[in-house]
């Protein structure tokens, strides 16, 4: 079968290999016929050289989403059978952008009839991430017209957010670049800073939440920022350095940072996707290109904006 690797972080060499099919499913593991899968931010970090570990394992399986259907199932598995239609979020091994790839039963959801698979491959990893950003680590569900800045607001994850946090009754303002702004009105934002004049918008505005996709702030400069039991969010974790500056008084503020790590839930998984098929929630794909040609996506540095999506 085809698969996407990346085969070494210093080439940057992306190449679709021909690879041993995946064995039967063991346990509680289902074998998907992937439909489509997405870039993420992750992906091209990996490309990038930022998370070193493919650089020691030989060629790496890129993709961690997925969506597709059930061919086979393990012993174990109690909630799938031959034929459903899923989507799911692989672990850190990877593997999505494949004609196949095993998941365990407990990182998939159902795939609803009126959910187009392409769409559904680029909901897992952005979509839960910016959910249980906003939802767990910012408790915005418990906030009452919460004020929510979203940077890197054109992003994967941040496509997601800015219409989560409308959902969620926010006013929202999106940092991204300034050829983006009409796109991002359009997803939901209120206003859009751009952010060429930095990663905060000036003006003296207090935020009850900061998604901080890019990691780009310090709790630091953004606790001024923030409204007494705000949050920070950023999608990796700070130094214990980077926290302490000013934690004093943001603690008595009840100012708080949280770095997000996305779990493959499917009650939250089976939340995003109800929200795409009831027409709330938009898959914001931006891009599509079948599995040979996603080699030279990577080359081009994904998607630019919202998602690329792998169709299989
Ligand atoms: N902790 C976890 O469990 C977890 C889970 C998922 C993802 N992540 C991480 O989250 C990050 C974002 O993921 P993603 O999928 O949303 O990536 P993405 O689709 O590449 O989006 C990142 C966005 O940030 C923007 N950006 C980059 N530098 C910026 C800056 N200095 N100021 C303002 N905006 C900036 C980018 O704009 P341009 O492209 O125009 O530069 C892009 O729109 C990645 O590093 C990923 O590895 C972590």
């Amino acid at each position: 079968m085809r698969a996407v690797r990346l085969h070494g972080v210093r080439s940057r060499r992306v190449c679709v290999d021909e690879v041993l099919p995946p064995r039967a499913p063991r346990a509680d593991q289902l074998l998907v016929r992937v439909a489509a899968s997405s870039v993420n931010g992750t992906d091209l970090r990996l490309l990038r050289g930022a998370v070193p570990v493919t650089a020691l394992r030989g060629p790496f399986p890129l993709g961690f989403d997925v969506a597709g259907e059930v061919v086979a199932r393990g012993p174990a598995v109690t909630s799938y059978e031959a034929g459903d239609r899923v989507l799911g979020l692989l672990d850190h091994g990877g593997g999505g952008q494949a004609d196949r790839v095993l998941v365990p039963q407990s990182r998939v959801a159902l795939l609803p009839a009126a959910v187009d698979p392409a769409e559904a491959g680029a909901l897992p990893l952005a979509g839960l991430t910016a959910l249980q950003a906003l939802h767990g680590a910012a408790a915005l569900h418990a906030r009452r017209s919460p004020r929510v800045l979203v940077v890197g607001a054109a992003g994967g994850i941040g496509s997601y957010a800015v219409q989560l946090a409308k959902l969620a009754g926010a006013h929202v303002t999106a940092v991204a670049r300034r050829e983006q702004a009409g796109w991002l009105r359009d997803l939901g934002a209120d206003e859009v800073a751009d952010r060429d004049d930095g990663p905060l918008p000036g003006g003296g505005e207090r935020w009850d939440v900061v998604l901080d996709t890019p990691a780009v702030l310090r709790l630091a400069e953004v606790g001024p920022q923030l409204a007494d039991g705000g949050a920070l969010v950023s999608t990796v974790p700070l130094s214990a350095d980077v926290l302490r500056a000013g934690a004093g008084r943001l603690r008595r503020r009840r100012v708080r940072f949280a770095a997000v790590r996305t779990r493959a839930r499917p009650a939250d998984l089976a939340r995003l996707v109800r929200l795409v098929a009831a027409g709330r929630l938009r898959v914001p794909v931006t891009g599509r290109v079948p599995l040979a040609g996603a080699a030279a996506a990577y080359a081009d540095g994904g998607a630019g904006r919202g998602k690329l999506v792998v169709v299989i």
